[in-house]
């Protein structure tokens, strides 16, 4: 699709890849969903959502996961514009370009964080503040994920993963993330849960947290996906990790490393054995 942008306004909004730090599992709820307790943190880097104003709406999907992901209307991009609009009265049509650099499916926010920078985006355009209810409850409604991604910033969740708290963040720590290009559906995995609630997150520093925690999704990633646990031996025997960890409902997993030459060293061992992973070397906050 394309359209002639009618404004010389171009609104760039990044897209950071999400990463659940710990994700602790407590029971399945009536509504099909499931009550998490889990500490959310965000990359430095993931896509990027641009959107300008135009006579009708359109959107062009680029970059290495464009062919991955198409440009059809059910984009969660395209379903955040909508929603935007219906919730805030505005008749303004947008161009949307989405540079889509994460793998799709995996674990670390993707289309929640396309959706997330599409609110934001408009938000600002529109002259809607960040702490909007009317803002989040749009987020809500689009995926569990996304008021989370609205955040984009550390945080600990409850309810579904959408009733947020900000915590602390991990102050840029140098980070590595792994995907082995298997897609992985987040029902699906939800729905091999083994119903044990594990315990709570409990109190204390955001590291120290993650440190203790867990990601009780990661038995039933791995079942689907068995790449998942080569990619978190391959992280572990990287020097100075602090912390290895599948992400969400995989398959990413990530690192936390001391320092970013251990980072970067890890991310050269990695992609010698394993070319054909995907691997993301970043900051995380
Ligand atoms: O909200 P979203 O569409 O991103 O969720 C995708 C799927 O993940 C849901 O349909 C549900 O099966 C599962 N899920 C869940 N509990 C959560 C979040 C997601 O069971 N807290």
């Amino acid at each position: 699709m394309s359209a002639t942008t009618i404004d010389t306004i171009v609104l760039v909004e990044p897209a950071p890849a999400k990463l659940n730090l710990a994700l602790h599992v407590r029971a399945r709820r009536a509504d099909g969903y499931h009550a998490l307790e889990t500490l959310f943190a965000f990359a430095r880097d993931g896509d990027v959502v641009t959107l300008a104003p135009a006579e009708r709406d359109s959107l062009s999907v680029t970059g290495p996961f464009a062919a991955a992901i198409g440009d059809d209307a059910d984009n969660l991009v395209v379903r955040a514009l909508a929603a935007f609009r219906t919730a805030f009265g505005v008749d303004e049509c947008y161009a949307i370009s989405l540079d889509k650099r994460l793998p799709i499916a995996s674990g670390i926010g993707g289309g929640s964080a396309d959706a997330a920078a599409t609110l934001r985006a408009l938000a600002r355009r529109h002259g809607v503040g960040r702490d909007d209810a009317r803002l989040d409850a749009v987020a809500r409604v689009l995926g569990a994920d996304v008021p989370a991604c609205l955040l984009g910033r550390a945080a600990l969740g409850t309810g579904r993963g959408d009733d947020l708290v900000p915590t602390a963040g991990l102050d840029d720590c140098p980070a590595l993330l792994v995907n082995p290009l298997e897609k992985v559906s987040t029902a699906a995995v939800f729905a091999r849960w083994d119903g044990v609630d594990r315990g709570a997150i409990g109190e204390g520093g955001t590291l120290a947290l993650a440190l203790a925690g867990r990601n009780d999704l990661q038995p039933a990633a791995e079942a689907i996906a068995p790449a998942v646990r080569h990619l978190l031996e391959a992280l572990g025997q990287q020097a100075g990790v602090i912390l290895t960890r599948m992400s969400g409902s995989g398959a990413t997993c990530f690192a936390l490393f001391d320092d970013g030459a251990t980072r970067d060293a890890a991310a050269a061992a990695i992609a010698a054995q394993h070319p054909a992973w995907w691997q993301l070397a970043t900051a995380v906050a």
